[in-house]
């Protein structure tokens, strides 16, 4: 009852435009510092740094919520382009990851899609790889539709799957031979549209990281559930699918010491890591995941 509670209200704080508008000029608070790599490109590319000095591989995320002009959006893109090039002039092993809200997909179908092959040049550029993190349901198709017009100029971009959508079995099906990050989904759905019940969005979980994998299709698992990473696991043991088709991925600080043993038992491994100024929707989205989290805030709020 609590924990349906405080996911509520998490959800709606990160919803909040005014609350996010706000937090963009308060500086990390509430131990966000924790989950998000600082506010600048330098900040993150440090970060960057720590984690591949570990063996762990990253991608990196400039948080953005809520665009809804045509400038900013392109501020967004200009920032993505910068963050490609500061990736490979510091010679770090991280790709990127980008939300396409972000970049003019609810002002301009084709204004996005012009923005993402900016993006896509720069990356070729420098011989690296562009991830479309997926959005919530209302976004989906429009997602698909735009990474398959962009896969056929470019080669290095994919995007992600949410298993609690009851669409993802199709999907994954339907984009074989595309590199995806499967996850279990952090958006609020109803019921029409995807599964309620956490045993069902594991279950459906395994069906699709198997499919995906079987398919020879190069696979990312991001989660930080232990069960599905030793099913993951045992599953390749079993079907002998190479390491280098797979990859595990989490995000920055959770789970710190399961992303080392992974690197230590040889498995890829790579960390989300997020930075810039618009932290306040992506840390409620994860205190909403993950209650105990709290303390992470509560922690931060009364260090203050
Ligand atoms: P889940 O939250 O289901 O937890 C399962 C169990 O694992 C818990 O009961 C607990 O035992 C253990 N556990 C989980 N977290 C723990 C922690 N921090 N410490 C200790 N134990 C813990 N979503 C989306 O909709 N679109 C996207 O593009 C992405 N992208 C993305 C990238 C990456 C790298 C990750 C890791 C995740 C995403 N997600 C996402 C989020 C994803 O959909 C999902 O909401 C979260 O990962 C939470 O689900 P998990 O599978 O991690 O475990």
């Amino acid at each position: 009852m609590l924990a349906t509670v405080s996911k509520n209200f998490f959800i709606y704080a990160s919803q909040n435009k005014p609350l996010n508008k706000a937090a963009k000029k308060w500086g990390l608070k509430f131990g966000a510092a924790q989950v998000v790599a600082g506010m600048t490109i330098e900040s993150a590319i440090k970060q960057v740094k720590k984690q591949n000095q570990k063996g762990l591989m990253c991608t990196l995320d400039h948080l953005g919520e809520f665009v809804s002009s045509r400038e900013e959006a392109l501020e967004a893109t200009d920032y993505n382009i910068r963050t490609l090039n500061a990736m490979a002039e510091a010679g770090v092993k991280s790709n990127l990851s980008v939300k396409m809200t972000q970049l003019g997909l609810d002002i301009d179908r084709d204004f996005c899609i012009d923005n993402m092959h900016q993006i896509l040049r720069t990356a070729k550029k420098h011989n690296n790889f562009v991830r479309i993190d997926m959005e919530d349901y209302s976004h989906c198709q429009v997602t698909l539709d735009i990474l398959r017009e962009l896969r056929e100029t470019y080669d290095n971009v994919g995007t992600v799957i949410q298993s609690y959508l009851y669409r993802s079995e199709q999907d994954v099906n339907d984009l074989k031979g595309i590199p995806l990050r499967l996850v279990k989904g952090a958006y609020k759905e109803s019921s029409e549209v995807a599964f309620q019940e956490k045993k069902d969005v594991d279950e459906n979980y395994m069906v699709i990281i198997k499919k995906h994998l079987l398919s020879g299709s190069y696979t990312a698992i991001a989660s930080h559930d232990h069960n599905i990473i030793s099913n993951v696991k045992e599953f390749v043991e079993e079907n002998n699918i190479p390491r280098d088709q797979f990859e595990f991925q989490m995000l920055y600080g959770f789970r710190a010491d399961m992303q080392l043993n992974l690197v230590k038992e040889g498995y890829r491994m790579r960390v989300y890591v997020p930075f810039g100024n618009d932290w306040f929707g992506y840390f409620m989205r994860r205190l909403a995941e993950r209650p105990q989290n709290i303390t992470f805030a509560l922690k931060g709020f009364f260090s203050k």
